[in-house]
């Protein structure tokens, strides 16, 4: 039973189709990452999988159930964690306070009381490095803190599969590195499915994924393990002057 399964899955804005009959699996505890230029319908499709929007045409599967029309907090509940599917965070609570939320309204909703959410809330907090800063005000957070704060809050969702959109948007390389380390370490260690955008830096993209879907117009151009999809003549078309450019920042740094 894989864990995802989409079907032909369209979105129409108006006259433009941003996902275009979309065909997708992904297996428990698989590391997939999405690329593909602006506006080519990554960010629709995370809201198509989540249930921000729902599709003009297609079926989503979670774990072979039929959750087409489920609302996105019932696909928080069985198991798609994406961190605004909660209250977008609450500026004046603190850290600590924002990621018990996820615990809270997350797959264990109804199952864990506010100590047992708290605890959790130090748990992943400890493991995205925010343990001293829990007891502030998110507000005060750095914004490279305040994704971290966001991936903690989604981790405590207890998800099965973990949509990360630009999350390490605004990083230093350095830290991306980092992240990328600490993203795998965590999808193995909780047995987590994460389908991570991974933009503009390739040396992120080939650490971090095992497979690799490139969409191009709304329509999957190639899906395909990692290297291979890289390789591919029709990805590099897409994205050519564009790896050059990014071969020289990352020489750079
Ligand atoms: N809410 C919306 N209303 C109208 N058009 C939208 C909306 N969201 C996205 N689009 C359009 O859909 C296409 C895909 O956008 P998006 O999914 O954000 O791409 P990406 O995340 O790959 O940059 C773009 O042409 C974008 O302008
Ligand atoms: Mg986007």
């Amino acid at each position: 039973m894989s864990l995802l399964r989409l079907q032909g899955v369209t979105k129409r804005f108006g006259g433009l189709v941003a996902v275009d009959h979309v065909d997708l699996v992904v297996e428990h505890g698989e590391l997939l990452g999405i690329v593909g230029p602006n506006g080519s319908g990554k960010t629709t499709l995370y809201n198509l999988i989540s249930g921000v929007y729902l599709c003009d045409e297609g079926r989503i599967f979670f774990e072979d159930e039929d959750i087409t029309d489920l609302p996105p907090y019932e696909r928080a509940h069985i198991g798609i964690g994406r961190s605004f599917q909660i209250p977008r965070p609450f500026g004046a609570a603190t850290v600590r306070e924002n990621v018990a939320i996820g615990a809270m309204f997350g797959r264990m909703i109804g199952k864990v009381g506010e100590k047992e959410a708290l605890e959790m809330a130090d748990h992943y907090l400890s493991m995205l490095g925010l343990y001293e800063k829990r007891h502030k005000v998110s507000n005060s957070l750095t914004p490279v803190e305040k994704k971290l704060m966001e991936i903690a809050r989604a981790l405590a969702m207890k998800p099965k599969l973990l949509l990360m959109d630009e999350a390490m948007a605004g990083m230093n390389p350095k830290d991306i590195d980092g992240m990328v380390a600490l993203i795998k370490k965590i999808g193995e260690q909780e047995k987590i499915a994460i389908v991570s955008m991974v933009e503009h830096i390739m040396r992120a993209l080939v650490n971090f994924a095992e497979r690799v879907m490139v969409m191009h117009q709304g329509k999957k151009l190639v899906d395909a393990p990692t290297q291979e999809a890289l390789n591919d003549p029709k990805v590099i078309e897409v994205y050519l002057g564009r790896l050059t450019l990014e071969d020289k920042d990352a020489q750079s740094n």
